[in-house]
């Protein structure tokens, strides 16, 4: 063998001796998996070393402590294995990155929404230049917009001023300005033009949507939406973070790789659409703090450092053509405003969309995540914070939880009986884990069939051959290896059932916190955004106590909220200044400096339903 061989993807690469395997395969763009990028915490880049033209190299303590017995199967973890000779590596299914459920639905506005885009076709006619009286082409044009629309001397964008002697001479009769918000003229063309576009995005630590809105009617033209390449350089924002900090070219790096995937979706969508890129006019954008800054190319260092400060809060206008975007040539994008380091524009998108700075009663906000961002609030008073919920949602330090993609269980049922299990899969496919509802719905299941009690311990009452003792302790088996694609039985562990007792009780803390400090009594509407938060079956979120002062007809999903603010404000200017406005209304509170977040954090660590299911076994 001359270099390392990957299967099943059939790609050869050559072996250094410096670079790991995650690294060799992140370069040849192979579907890997690296959800703590590369810092050996995840597990979740094991591979198998099928041959080896010399012996690999002895496994690391990390490595033997979180294989285990996969080692005599030769699995390694590929960022903790270099090898400086040919081999050949499979990728196991388990390990490979699948095609995301990406959430592109919307919920329906509250409000009905007015179409006031902030750019706009302006047909007008320039009189042409005469011999005795010279008046440049500039101002010939200023006067006749200000003489037919009295708009007053608005700027050119140097392209615009370019074509602009081109344009007047053109024969036509007319010529249509575009104007971005009655400021700055950005397209010129002859005769009367149609079609006038706008793209709204929601970019996601995980995924990035894009919606083509046509900016006269008001209709989504297209929506795409794709996996965030930054992944591949750490799958949260503290490993991009850090990946900054540690490469030089770092937050170039980043930068670009969103760039392109902003430009593909783009691309993909005036495809579909039929339209040229260059009609599109103007951009929108949210995201959270740190997909902000990168985006624009901002340092995003100290917002891994107390006290998490952003390099800026306001909206930002950019040229499109200062970030790459491949949007009309002197189109403007503009990033909507941010609250905090981890509180983003995706937030106050959220707010924005459902209207909850609009609301008469009480409503509780929650955006789940890594990060579950939390907001309660009425149109009188909002609070909001960031919860460091850890990656359990996401289906990240869960032995069998992985992101919600093909072959990932979203749900399923224990018989109460016989303790037979009926799952349901994404996209049908044979069990591969679990994602984010689906470790929800199966500890909400093992609480309401006594297997899980108050402590989250595991019941040693019950007999069944699916409760038994495990690597990690005891375990439940939820599919036995017979039925799943890895082969494996797939299990929900003990350690996995304390993992998402600290992520339910990070939430349920932050939101309590915010409760005691609004005052006024009980919430009365819980609004759950957000891919993992669209999909949780209400009773299993009250059933895991992942919502304070829970009833199920309370709880409502919103879908992609982020997104749909995003589109909101690419339609009507005025949303721009009502985010301003959210974002300097809403209150944050730091947890970290909250010393009752930590007694709450503590308290909140029991399922106390379990004691009313208990009552039944
Ligand atoms: S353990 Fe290797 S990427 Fe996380």
């Amino acid at each position: 063998m001359t270099g390392i061989h990957f299967l099943p993807f059939e790609k050869t690469v050559k072996p250094d001796g410096v670079k790991n395997i995650l690294q060799l395969a992140q370069e040849a763009g192979l579907p890997l998996q690296s959800t703590c990028g590369g810092k050996k915490i995840c597990g979740k880049c094991k591979v198998i070393v099928e041959k080896s033209d010399g012996p690999p190299p002895q496994p690391s303590d990390r490595e033997r402590e979180v294989l285990g017995g996969l080692l005599d199967e030769g699995y390694r973890l590929a960022c903790d294995t270099i090898l400086s000779h040919g081999a050949v590596i499979r990728v196991p299914e388990e390990s490979r990155l699948k095609r995301q459920v990406i959430l592109t639905s919307d919920t329906e506005h509250p409000y009905p929404v007015r179409l006031r885009p902030n750019v706009g076709h302006y047909y007008l006619e320039v009189p042409p230049p005469v011999l005795d009286s010279v008046i440049a082409d500039r101002e010939r044009l200023l006067l006749a917009l200000k003489s037919t629309y009295g708009i007053h001397r608005p700027g050119l964008d140097p392209f615009v001023l370019q074509k602009l002697p081109d344009t007047l001479r053109s024969g036509r009769k007319g010529i249509t300005a575009t104007i971005w918000d009655k400021r700055e003229i950005i397209d010129l063309n002859a005769g009367r033009q149609d079609g006038l576009f706008g793209m709204a995005f929601d970019i996601g630590t995980t995924t990035v949507v894009g919606y083509l809105m046509d900016l006269l009617t008001g209709n989504k033209v297209s929506v795409k939406s794709t996996m965030n390449p930054q992944i591949a350089m750490g799958d949260d924002v503290i490993t991009r973070i850090s990946f900054c900090q540690e490469d030089p070219d770092g937050l170039e790096k980043l930068r670009a790789s969103i760039v392109e995937c902003v430009n593909t979706l783009i691309a993909e969508a005036s495809a579909e659409a039929e339209i040229d890129p260059s009609h599109i006019m103007e951009a929108t954008v949210v995201g959270n703090t740190a997909m902000h800054h990168l985006f624009v190319g901002l340092d995003p260092q100290y917002l891994s450092m107390a006290p998490y400060s952003p390099v800026l809060q306001e909206g930002q206008n950019y040229k499109a053509r200062d970030l790459g975007i491949k949007i009309g040539a002197s189109a403007y994008i503009h990033l909507l405003p941010l609250k905090a380091g981890f509180v983003g524009s995706d937030t106050i998108a959220c707010i924005l969309a459902t209207g909850l700075h609009k609301s008469k009663i009480p409503t509780l906000l929650i955006d789940l995540g890594t990060n579950g961002e939390i907001v309660l609030g009425n149109r009188n008073r909002m609070l909001c914070c960031s919860t460091a919920a850890g990656p359990a949602f996401e289906g990240g330090h869960i032995r069998w939880g992985m992101r919600a993609s093909a072959g990932a269980i979203e749900r399923l049922k224990i018989d109460p009986i016989t303790l037979d299990v009926k799952w349901e899969t994404i996209y049908n496919e044979r069990p591969l884990g679990l994602c984010g509802s689906g470790i929800i719905s199966a500890i909400a299941e093992m609480i309401r069939t006594g297997i899980i009690l108050e402590k989250g311990n595991f019941s040693e009452e019950i007999q069944s051959p699916r409760l038994r003792e495990g690597e990690d302790g005891r375990e439940f088996v939820l599919v036995w290896a017979s039925e799943t694609a890895t082969k494996h039985d797939l299990v929900i562990t003990q350690k996995d059932v304390a993992e998402l007792q600290m992520a339910k009780s990070a939430v349920y803390a932050g939101a309590t916190l915010l409760m005691e400090q609004f005052g006024g009594g009980q919430i009365q509407r819980i609004l759950l955004a957000g891919a993992c938060g669209s999909y949780i079956d209400p009773l299993d979120a009250c059933t895991i106590d992942l919502l304070p002062a829970c009833e199920t007809d309370e709880v409502t999903g919103v879908g992609n909220a982020a997104g749909h603010g995003s589109c909101l404000a690419l339609l009507d200017k005025n949303k721009r200044n009502e985010a301003e406005r959210i974002a300097g209304k809403t209150q944050y509170q730091e947890l970290a400096a909250a010393s009752r977040f930590q007694e709450l954090f503590v308290s909140s660590m029991l399922f106390t339903s379990a004691l009313d299911y208990q009552d039944d076994f």
